[in-house]
């Protein structure tokens, strides 16, 4: 047994079911757009592993790009709006954009990042997280492809951090408070 094998409690989601489910929004969103472009957004750094999974499951001409935000101290809690750390290097006007998020929690950092982005006119622009949990919302946000949906845990692992740590873990799983 691994040294990173005592953090996790209880393994939520394995790494076969990721592998499983990432397949089959690649394929969701391959069909969803038909042979056109997409521009796939991942939000820094806990993206970084589904980015890495699910861009090598999109059948279509796919391009990346980075964003790295960080919130105004504890004032994103109440008005989301959050400090854009490290910009796209890509236009999107006119593009089909997908932001590749690890997760919606509140909300609040996805609705802020829609509007930023809305606002350089693409094409499209939805969303896309590995994981959605739904009864922490704040604000009415949906995703357009999600993974599962989890409870309200604190969630470590694929791309998930504990003050930075577990992201390397290939498996969700929860850290008691
Ligand atoms: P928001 O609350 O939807 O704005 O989520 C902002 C960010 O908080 C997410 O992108 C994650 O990086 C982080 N986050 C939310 N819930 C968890 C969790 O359970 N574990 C680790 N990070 C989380
Ligand atoms: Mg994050």
């Amino acid at each position: 047994m691994g040294k990173m094998d005592n953090v996790a409690q209880e393994i939520l989601i394995t790494r076969e079911q990721l592998a499983q489910r990432v397949r089959e929004l690649g394929q969701q969103i391959t069909k969803d757009y038909e042979g056109e472009p997409v521009l796939l957004v991942g939000i820094l750094r806990g993206s970084v592993p589904f980015m890495a999974d699910i861009m090598r499951e999109i059948d279509l001409d796919v391009t990346i790009d980075f964003m790295s935000v960080s919130s105004y101290g504890g004032s994103t809690k109440t008005s989301g709006v959050v400090r854009i750390i490290k910009d796209l290097e890509t236009p999107i006007e006119g593009r089909n954009v997908i932001i590749i998020e690890d997760i919606i929690d509140t909300g609040l950092t996805l609705h802020y990042l829609k509007g930023y982005l809305e606002g350089r006119n693409p094409k499209s622009l939805k969303i896309c997280a590995i994981l959605d949990k739904p009864s922490r919302r704040k604000i009415d946000i949906k995703g357009d492809y999600i993974g599962f949906e989890v409870e309200d845990k604190f969630i470590v692992g694929y791309g998930l951090d504990f003050n930075q740590h577990y992201r390397q873990l290939p498996y969700i799983s929860w850290l008691k408070e």
